[in-house]
């Protein structure tokens, strides 16, 4: 049988796609940074690298696999050459399919400038003679819960702007059913989003409805989207990543709505309400 190799799984998506494919009853090998938290799941081994950046480290972690599954690293100033020594290590040690977790309209410009991180690894992909398949992540909607700040206000520089947030379980049973027959996905770009296009001001509505927490939203002007989030002390590239997601969906970038979650898994992709109703902890701090 052929080995999927699986990175990301101790966290939210490579751990729900890990999962799925040991239900499905597929061999795979967890490439992970620290092998006590790797979930231990029927079908899978685990091996180490340090991290994206360890091209030694990747290249023994990959070796027999024929497809990996790339979960983009966490957003930082070298995330770009850390994705590129992980695609010349799968190069290198002979994987054929690359399954890479990108995010929706990336490109160079994009306003939102982490996705520009995600064209320069397609871009590499492509480049590498292995087969690829993108699947283009709208914004989650797990995290729409936690756009609201505890006291009930979602503020960002986002207009009216509406996206179709995405579940991870629903990227997760894309990912799994592609990863289970990689050369059916050949070459395939997805946009992968919910059906539902929502606004901030819409989400508010629906989380204040559900939660019985009256939620509002705040459209910033971009000097205020900056000034609001100085406190946290993060590093300028990751408060400008966070402005400019709200600018991007201010803009209509991310105004997207496709069937690959209906087509691909094969059901109706999560809803907003659905998400709140299965999973009251993802409002545990709005509860009043
Ligand atoms: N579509 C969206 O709205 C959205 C939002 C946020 C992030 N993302 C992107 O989607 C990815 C997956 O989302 P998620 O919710 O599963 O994130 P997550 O829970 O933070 O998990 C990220 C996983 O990637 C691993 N990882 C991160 N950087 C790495 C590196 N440099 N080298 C090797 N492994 C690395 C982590 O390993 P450790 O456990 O060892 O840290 C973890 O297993 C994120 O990493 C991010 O790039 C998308």
């Amino acid at each position: 049988m052929s080995l999927i190799a699986v990175t990301g799984s101790t966290g939210a998506l490579g751990g729900r796609v890990a999962r799925r494919l040991a239900d499905r009853g597929l061999q795979q090998r967890l490439v992970v940074r620290d092998v006590a938290r790797a979930p231990t799941l029927d079908g899978a081994e685990a091996a180490v690298a340090a991290g994206y950046h360890d091209h030694a480290g990747m290249v023994a972690a990959l070796r027999g696999a024929s497809t990996l599954f790339l979960v983009s690293g966490r957003e930082s100033a070298t995330r770009v050459d850390e994705h590129r020594t992980a695609v010349d290590a799968a190069a290198e040690a002979g994987v054929g399919h690359v399954v890479y977790t990108s995010f929706l309209g990336a490109a160079h410009d994009a306003t939102f400038t982490l996705a520009r991180h995600h064209a320069a690894t397609e871009e590499h992909l492509r480049a590498s003679g292995m087969r690829t398949t993108f699947l283009r992540n709208t914004m989650y909607l797990d995290f729409v819960p936690f756009f609201a700040s505890a006291d009930g206000v979602i503020a960002g520089p986002a207009g009216d702007g509406r996206a179709a947030f995405v579940s991870r379980d629903d990227v997760a049973d894309v990912a799994a059913a592609v990863l289970a027959d990689p050369a059916a996905h050949d070459g395939a770009t997805y946009d992968v989003t919910g059906d539902e296009r929502l606004s901030l001001a819409e989400a508010a509505e629906v989380l204040t409805e559900e939660t019985g927490r009256p939620v509002t939203y705040v459209d910033e002007t971009e000097e205020e989207a900056y000034a609001s989030r100085a406190h946290f002390g993060a590093e300028p590239f990751e408060v400008e990543g966070w402005v400019t997601s709200y600018q991007a969906l201010g803009a209509g970038d991310f105004d997207v709505v496709t069937d690959v979650v209906e087509r691909i898994a094969g059901h109706a992709p999560q809803r907003l309400r659905d998400l709140l109703r299965s999973d009251r902890e993802s409002w545990a701090h709005l509860r009043p």
